[in-house]
Formats: C-alpha cells, structure tokens, sequence
C-alpha cells in the first residue's frame, strides 16, 4: 500500500518487520528495517528507488495498483546496493524503455549485477531533471557509502532523498520521525552511522558542507531505510556532524571474553578501579561472545577508550575478540585510546597479541597490558583496581 507524504510524493517501499540480519550475517538488525521507495507525481511521473530482491514481486504488484507503470517517465536509481535495486529486473520486466538515472558508476554496478544493458542516463553533481512544475538535481555521494551512491533534492516539496544517508534499519509503520518512540529511532540511527558510515567520517563532514553551501530549503529528508525526517529535519544533520567528528562520550567500554570467569573477574575488577578513579565515567562491560556484535561496535564508537580483554586459548585470543577488532579496523576509529588484559594458564602471550590487534585497529595504547595466571586472587583484584585507576588517570 502505498502512503502519501505530499501531494505529489507517495512512500511506495517494503517494512520489513521480520529482518533480523543484513549484509548477510554482518550487521543485526533486531528492530528490522524497510527499503523506502517513493513515486513523485508531477507533469512527469519518477519513481526513486525499489526494494530488496525477495520483495520484487510484491513491490512491482503494489506500484500496480498506485499508478500504470506505463505512466512512469523516469526512474532514479540513487544506489545500486540490492536492498535498493532489488526490483529493477521485476520493473523492468514490465517497463523495458524507461530511462533510469544513477550515478557513472551506478550504470557500471547495475549492469554488473543484473546483466542487463537497461535506458541508463548517468548524471553527476548539479545535473537536473525538469518533471514539471518542481526540478530534481542531483548529488553524487561516492563512498556515503558505495561508489555509486548519490542524493537526489526536489524543489517545491524541498524534500532531500538521501537514500542510506541518515537511515536505520528500524521497521516502522509510521512514517515519520515524530512519530516514533525517539530513544528507539536514535538508537538505531547511531548504531547505523557507527556501523556503516564511520569509515566515511570525512566524507560525511565534507559532503554535508558541500549541501548544505547550496542553501536549500529542507522541509523533509526522505531515506532509504527507516523513518522520513519531517520534524525539524536538521536534527539528523547536526547529529551526524557530530558523529563524524571523532565522536566520543565520557565513556569507557571493557570489551572482553572469558571461559572460565577469570577474564570476567579482571573486567570486573577493573571497572570498579574506573569507578572509584572517576565516578562520572560511564563504564559498559561487554561480552563478546554474549552481546550482539554491532551494539558493541557501536559502544567502542561512543568510547574515548576501550580494554580489551581475552583469555589465551591455544596460543592466541578467544574467536569473537578476534572477530570484534577485524570489525574494528575496518570502522577506522579515530582518536581512541586502549590497553589489554587478560587470563592465562600455559602461554602467557595472549596481552601482546592484543595490543597488536588494538595498534593495527588504529587505537592508541596507553600501557603494556595487564595478565593474570589463572584466576586472579584478592591482592590481583585489588591490583586490577589499581591498574582501571590508572588507565582513567593516563586518559587526562
Ligand atoms: Fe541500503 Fe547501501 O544499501
């Protein structure tokens, strides 16, 4: 079903409640998401974007019942990443002719995935479409967060499509972003920006910049996943501004795995020292193996530092804290702080080993690690308190 955004705007997308992982396993998405596709009448008739490939049939049977597809003059392909060009071959099917405009490497990508040699007019910057009394122009957006991406603004409704920019993966069946629990909505924002665009952070500062030097009025941002920014849709641009700027809270995450609770006992113990160093100090324990990858990303995300902690097993590190810091590296954090810890029984090298793992992740050590032999006793639990102190004392 299709719903109305304005007069000439219609959300013709999927909600997809029951989506709980996304890139294949790599990124959660426990509150599902939606793929947002809208259709834009005006003297001439758009449709911005489709949805996920399992999804192809419904969508194309919904756009039926909205509009003859014959009456679509143009599609914009904003981003070629399946979850947005899903339906194209479906579409296609139906309207073989119908120009679709994306970016250069937009044709190159959709060609590359569906074989197919569609209509395809590529456009860059400043490029426009005239659909009647309201204009489209174009943005190229490369690497916000693929290649191809781009944004597309219709003036007279100053509606920003953005596509996966300022999205989440959040399913909703209202539409808008006061019309939701907003905790919610921020929470699954920021964990989309921790997850997906960190590596982008400059990109992000500067293409922001570069769009908001057009001066154009902004009545709504419309993206490609979630909610539709409508109330004070500047909110989600300040935020991200922020987030791009090696965003950190007073925070201080110890993430860390255990086999037989010893490692669990020094993370605890060294939470403790960071209280009783700086009770202000938010302090969040994770359990690699227990908690969900992306919150945890996303908690190193909001941390000006994080411990690391792991027992040895064989002769290296737990699995899931060697998986979180390949996430980690590739996140590219900026301006973090970090040491290691941990528990052994016969090799006693599994501390070193992390500190590379944290040094090769891009986080600036601020001590040789801390390592216990076995379970640590109550004179080491102490010392752990000592060694939290003193990593809060070596952050100022
Ligand atoms: Fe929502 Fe990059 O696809």
């Amino acid at each position: 079903m299709g719903k109305k955004i304005t007069d000439k705007v219609t959300w013709v997308g999927k909600v997809d409640w029951e989506l709980k992982n996304f890139h294949g396993q790599e990124y959660s998405t426990n509150k599902g998401s939606s793929y947002n596709s809208y259709l834009v009448r005006d003297e001439k008739t758009v449709l911005i974007d489709t949805v996920w490939l399992p999804y192809d049939d419904e969508f194309v049977n919904n756009l039926k019942k909205e509009i003859d597809l014959n009456e679509i003059d143009y599609i914009i392909a904003n981003h070629n990443e399946v979850d947005h060009s899903g339906a194209l071959p479906a579409l296609m099917r139906e309207i073989p002719n119908t120009p679709i405009y994306c970016t250069e490497n937009g044709a190159k990508f959709i060609k590359a995935q569906f074989h197919k040699d569609w209509n395809f007019v590529t456009v860059k910057t400043g490029d426009t479409l005239d659909i009647g009394s309201s204009t489209l122009t174009f943005v190229e957006a490369p690497m916000l967060h693929w290649p191809d991406s781009m944004m597309t603004y219709m003036s007279g409704e100053n509606i920003l499509f953005s596509n996966d920019a300022f999205g989440q993966h959040y399913a909703t069946e209202s539409l808008y972003n006061d019309m939701v629990d907003n905790s919610e909505l921020y929470a699954e924002a920021i964990k989309y920006y921790a997850n997906i665009l960190t590596p982008f952070s400059k990109l992000v500062t500067k293409k922001i910049d570069e769009v908001l030097g057009f001066n154009l009025p902004l009545d709504m941002i419309c993206t490609s996943h979630g909610v539709i920014w409508k109330n004070n849709p500047a909110q989600i641009v300040e935020k991200y501004l922020e987030w791009a700027n090696d965003y950190q809270e007073n925070q201080i995450t110890i993430v860390y795995d255990t086999m037989w609770n010893s490692t669990k006992k020094m993370a605890e113990a060294i939470a403790d020292g960071i209280y009783s160093a700086d009770p202000s100090i938010t302090v969040k324990l994770c359990n690699v193996s227990l908690d969900d990858k992306n919150d945890v990303l996303t908690e190193i995300f909001k941390s000006k530092a994080i411990l690391l902690g792991s027992p040895t097993i064989n002769r290296g590190c737990s699995y899931a804290v060697a998986g979180i810091m390949e996430m980690a590296k590739g996140m590219k954090f900026m301006n973090k702080k970090a040491a290691a810890f941990g528990s052994y029984g016969w090799g006693g090298d599994v501390v070193n080993q992390l500190s590379t793992l944290l040094k090769d992740a891009g986080f600036e050590l601020v001590n040789d690690g801390y390592k216990t032999l076995w379970v640590p006793d109550n004179d080491q639990v102490k010392s752990l308190n000592e060694y939290g102190a003193s990593f809060v004392n070596s952050l100022k």
